[in-house]
């Protein structure tokens, strides 16, 4: 087993992983974000790559999501930990809590979503693969990050629906109080297609929120870039403790069932 850690904003260089070599790696979808970085967390392999690239300089937008998720399961990842800055979209998600997403709303307009594109890149890749979104991110590790942060005594929420936006904008006050009334819990920028081409590729694959604001559907303030940079800063110790708390338990359960039913909701979604 291998675990694949995206960083997110502000999540490039966590202390806790022991680096061992850097590796460049371009794959049949183009240039992943970054260099790839190998080491250990404790005893167990993992492989870091930083989503927006070198000095955050790669937007939600532009960042290669098939390269970065290909590069990390030729580099035999197996499970995938993403980490993610969102904004908050119902009172009780407050900023600094730690959250488990389990479900997305896709408002993304400008991305390539699917490995299975009909251009045949991979002998892997070829025909058209409908795969199902129920559940849409591993609901065994989904489970495993939430026993382990409240466990830890962290403000962690089990659960939580992102609305996964183009950005690089934030959302105007109509959009924040739409999602808001459609009972979303969080938004951000880059969850969709991450999570969808991740089970396209049979990844077992969570992603760990940090709420860092209110977005601007009610009155307690309006989201700003350097905001959101300065509370993910702040509570980066609590997200890097329940990665590293995480990545520990996982590697002393049994995956392999897991590892082959996702493999096998590929093959069978594809026609
Ligand atoms: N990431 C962090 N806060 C956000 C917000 N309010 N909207 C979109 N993405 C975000």
């Amino acid at each position: 087993m291998k675990i694949g850690i995206i960083g997110g904003s502000g999540f490039q260089n966590p202390s806790f992983f022991q680096l061992t070599k850097e590796t460049e790696l371009s794959t049949p979808f183009g240039n992943p974000s970054d260099v790839f970085r190998l080491g250990k967390v404790g005893d167990v392999e993992c492989v870091l790559i930083s989503r927006h690239g070198p000095g955050h300089t790669i937007p939600p937008t532009f960042v290669n999501y098939r390269a970065n998720l290909w590069g990390l399961k030729e580099l035999g990842c197996t499970h995938i930990i993403a980490t993610t800055a969102c904004g908050s979209l119902q009172e009780e998600y407050r900023p600094g809590d730690l959250v488990v997403i389990d479900s997305f709303i896709d408002r993304t307009v400008r991305r390539e979503t699917t490995f299975f594109d009909g251009k045949n890149l991979t002998s892997e890749t070829s025909g058209v693969c409908h795969i199902p979104m129920e559940p849409a991110f591993c609901s065994r590790l989904c489970d495993l990050v939430y026993e382990t942060g409240k466990s830890a005594g962290k403000n962690i929420h089990p659960k939580a629906t992102v609305v996964t936006i183009e950005g690089p904008r934030f959302s105007t006050i109509s959009e924040s109080r739409l999602f808001h009334s459609w009972g979303a819990n969080l938004v951000n920028m880059t969850t969709v297609p991450e999570a969808t081409l991740a089970k396209e590729l049979g990844l077992l694959y969570v992603a760990i929120g940090l709420v860092t604001d209110y977005d601007c559907w009610n009155d307690t303030g309006r989201v700003s870039a350097h905001e959101v940079l300065r509370c993910f800063k702040e509570n980066l110790e609590h997200m890097a403790f329940l990665v590293k708390k995480t990545v520990e338990k996982l590697s002393t359960m049994d995956w392999s069932e897991d590892i082959d039913s996702a493999k096998k909701l590929v093959k069978s979604s594809i026609v």
